[in-house]
C-alpha cells in the first residue's frame, strides 16, 4: 500500500506524539519509584535508629551516662570474634567523661536459619550489661524464644562476665555448659551464646583501645 506525501506526514507527527507520551510516562513512573523508595527508605532508617535506642536504653538507663552515646561511636572489625567480616557499630557510653560501657552488634552466625543481629552491652569492668536480639529468622515458636517478648531466656546474660561461669561453662546445659535451652531448639541458643562468649573475648582484648578518643569514627 501506498501513502501520499500528505497522509506521511500525519502519520509521522502521530508516531512522534505517541512517542513523546510514551516517554513522558516512562520518565513520570521512574520518578515517582525512586521518589517512593527514598521517601521508605528514610522512613526505615528512622525505624532502625528508633528502635536502636529503645533497646539500647534497655540495657544502659539515661542515668549511667552523660555523653551523646548515639555519636559516640566507632566501626571495629574482627570476623573471627564478631561473627561478620563486615564493620560493626560500637556504642561508647561515658559519665564525667571517665569510660562507663560499650554497647555493639556483633553477629550469632551460625544460628538455625543463619544470622542472628544481638546488641550487646559490656560494662566497663567486663560484665555484661545485657544482651537482646536485633534480627534473626529462626524458626517461629522453636528458636525465637531468644526474643524477650517470646520469653526470658536471653536475661540470663546480665551480670555475666568471662569469669562468670568461666570458660567450660559457656555453653548451653546440652553441651555440659550453664545456659538453658528449650529441647528440640538447642541450635539458636548454643549460637548465641557463643557469640556473646567472644564479644566478651573481643572486648577484653580491645578495651584500651575502644575507649580512646582519639578513636572515633570517620
Ligand atoms: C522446620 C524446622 C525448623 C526448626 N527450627 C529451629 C530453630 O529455629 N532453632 C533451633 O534451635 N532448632 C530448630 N529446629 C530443630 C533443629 O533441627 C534441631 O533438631 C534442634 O535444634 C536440636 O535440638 P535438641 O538437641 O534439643 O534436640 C527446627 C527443625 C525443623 C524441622
Amino acid at each position: 500500500m501506498y501513502l501520499d506525501i500528505e497522509s506521511k506526514t500525519v502519520l509521522e507527527v502521530r508516531i512522534i506524539r505517541i512517542a513523546t507520551i510514551l516517554t513522558l510516562f516512562a520518565i513520570l513512573g521512574s520518578g515517582l519509584v525512586t521518589f517512593t523508595y527514598q521517601i521508605t527508605a528514610q522512613h526505615i532508617a528512622a525505624n532502625e535508629r528508633a528502635t536502636l535506642l529503645r533497646t539500647l536504653n534497655a540495657l544502659i538507663s539515661q542515668d549511667q551516662y552523660d555523653n551523646d552515646l548515639f555519636n559516640d561511636f566507632i566501626w571495629v572489625q574482627n570476623e573471627e570474634l564478631l561473627g561478620t567480616e563486615q564493620p560493626v557499630i560500637l556504642y561508647r557510653a561515658r559519665k564525667a567523661e571517665q569510660p562507663v560501657a560499650v554497647l555493639f552488634i556483633p553477629v550469632a552466625p551460625s544460628g538455625y536459619s543463619g544470622a542472628i543481629r544481638l546488641l550487646v552491652g559490656i560494662n566497663y569492668n567486663g560484665t555484661l550489661l545485657g544482651v537482646r536480639v536485633i534480627s534473626h529468622q529462626e524458626t517461629p515458636g522453636l528458636g525465637d524464644y531468644i526474643e524477650t517478648r517470646r520469653s526470658n531466656w536471653i536475661l540470663d546474660f546480665k551480670g555475666r562476665s568471662l569469669t562468670n561461669p568461666n570458660e567450660s561453662g559457656w555453653k548451653v546445659k546440652r553441651d555440659g555448659g550453664v545456659f538453658d535451652q528449650l529441647t528440640g531448639a538447642t541450635i539458636t541458643p548454643r549460637a548465641v551464646v557463643k557469640a556473646v562468649h567472644q564479644a566478651l573475648l573481643f572486648y577484653q582484648q580491645q578495651r584500651p583501645a575502644l575507649f580512646n578518643k582519639d578513636n572515633v569514627a570517620p
